[in-house]
């Protein structure tokens, strides 16, 4: 594909564009935001994310009665979701996607960019069992070079988990990240709120919201 940009991005990739959410995108971007404000951000954002990247789970058909007569209902079926947050900031994804699905197992991947080549670092990685056998929802706010969002991929691929049961949930994603995961495997889908502009010569996404594990945990 040509240049990616907010305006032309790869099939896998949904930009959640509803007003609600890139109203609460604003406010999450801005400096002023308290650290408090911030996190219930994130958790909002991590739910009408988690809303959009469930949009194709299948139904089936269940006869209930209502208190005025007996109906065919539909309810999920069958599915089993895992969500999998990258350390730190993904952290503060887990609450809001399971607000949204509350029998979700939770793993986590720890990873952090080293500060000079920006490549990802692992120190953790503890999964449910079952993964394999499960939806996986990976939750991190930023997908900034992409490096962090590959390696957590193998990590979960390599627990024999179908490229196509991987969904990612960044709340800002580059364009250098989205290219990277396409050129990792084009069958993952991604789900953010916006696609910025570029990454600065510190790998930083410009706009941006600047480093939101120092953002959730205030440690800045
Ligand atoms: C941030 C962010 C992602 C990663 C994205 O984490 O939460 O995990 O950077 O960058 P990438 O796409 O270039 O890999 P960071 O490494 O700063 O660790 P932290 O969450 O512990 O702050
Ligand atoms: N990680 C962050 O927290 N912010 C960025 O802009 C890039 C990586």
């Amino acid at each position: 594909m040509s240049e990616i940009n907010a305006n032309n991005y790869p099939d896998q990739v949904t930009v959640v564009d509803h007003p609600m959410v890139q109203h609460k995108l604003s406010i999450l971007r801005d400096k002023e935001t308290s650290p408090k404000l911030f996190r219930e951000l994130v958790k909002e954002l991590a739910l009408f994310l988690s809303y959009e990247a469930t949009r194709g789970f299948e139904l089936e058909p269940i006869e209930i009665e209502t208190p005025i007569c007996q109906m065919t209902a539909y309810t999920l079926k069958g599915r089993k979701v895992a969500v999998v947050p990258i350390l730190r900031a993904g952290l503060g994804m887990v609450e809001g996607v399971q607000e949204m699905i509350p029998a979700a197992r939770i793993g986590h991947i720890g990873l952090y960019r080293d500060p000079d080549t920006h490549l990802p670092v692992e120190y953790y990685c503890k999964l449910p069992e079952d993964i394999d056998t499960r939806d996986v929802l990976i939750v991190d706010p930023m997908l900034a070079t992409g490096g962090s969002a590959v390696a957590a991929i193998n990590f979960i691929k390599a627990r024999n988990v179908a490229s196509e049961k991987i969904r990612f949930l960044a709340i800002i994603a580059a364009p250098e990240g989205i290219k990277a995961m396409d050129e990792a495997d084009p069958n993952i889908k991604i789900y953010t709120c916006a696609i910025d502009e570029c990454l600065n010569e510190h790998a930083y996404i410009v706009p941006g919201l600047g480093d939101a594990g120092d953002r959730i945990f205030g440690t800045k």
